[in-house]
């Protein structure tokens, strides 16, 4: 059937619903805070990172080299993926009907998606994907660019970091709980390029968004940072009431 709505009534009724984007470097922990101020707000969460895992391993099934930017841009734009949450609310990804959710998580899978994401035909290939899950009641966005290119009008937009080691610690330690071997010396080697490639892109690089709140991470724990969020979101309700009715 074809739908009535027009482009811009589509904008429209996607503004009216609330964004909150959280960005930062990899393995800040900005994953699992989205997931969890999520599921405290009701909100969807958009865990953009997995779109590009998700294009990397593809590539790699398809024979595709991660530096070849047009069949990349194909790929993109035809993915086949699913994003269903199982009983146990966790989301379950499927590739082709394959469900990949353990490999995604593997480090050259997440080596691989930082190449394919400096490509810019992939980024405009995949913006359509992310916006689409701009959803009432809400969305938890997390990722590089969620603040700047892909939700620029969020209503709340957080930029997390954490020191280049203590990233490295956690995800050494998140790699053992889960049953897979690291070593943290290659884990910060791998940390620190993946930084540089994010940051230093021409296209869409890793950046705080100019009016989004920073919170550094390196001392804190998952719950304080989820309710540092949180708080933030409380006042951000109470600012934009005050606002628009004059009293608090
Ligand atoms: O968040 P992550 O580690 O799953 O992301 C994997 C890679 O994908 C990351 O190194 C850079 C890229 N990425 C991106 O360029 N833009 C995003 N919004 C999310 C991820």
């Amino acid at each position: 059937m074809k739908s009535t709505t027009s482009g811009s009534e589509k904008k429209a009724s996607r503004l009216s619903v609330p964004v909150i984007t959280l960005d930062g470097p990899t393995a800040s922990g900005k994953g699992t805070v989205a997931a969890q101020v999520a599921k405290r707000l009701g909100f969807h969460v958009l865990d953009s990172g997995l779109l590009y895992r998700v294009l990397a391993l593809a590539a790699r099934h398809h024979g595709v080299a991660d530096t070849n930017e047009p069949a990349l841009q194909v790929l993109a734009a035809h993915l086949d993926v699913q994003f269903p949450c199982d009983h146990a609310g966790e989301t379950r990804v499927t590739l082709e009907g394959e469900e990949v959710s353990r490999t995604l998580r593997k480090e050259w899978v997440g080596m691989a998606a930082s190449r394919v994401a400096v490509l810019p035909g992939v980024r405009v290939a995949l913006l359509n994907r992310q916006r689409a899950f701009q959803e009432l009641p809400g969305l938890v966005a997390d990722g590089r660019d969620m603040g700047t290119i892909v939700f620029p009008e969020a209503d709340l937009k957080i930029y997390i970091t954490a020191t280049a080691d203590a990233r490295a610690e956690r995800r050494y330690r998140q790699l053992l709980e889960k049953g897979f071997s690291a070593s943290l010396a290659d884990l910060t080697e791998d940390i620190r390029q993946r930084d540089e490639r994010d940051m230093q892109r021409s296209v869409a690089p890793l950046r705080a968004a100019a009016d989004s709140v920073h919170i550094d991470t390196t001392l804190m724990n998952i719950p304080e940072v989820v309710d540092t969020v949180l708080s933030h979101v409380r006042q951000h309700v109470l600012l934009s009431r005050f606002l628009s009715t004059g009293s608090w």
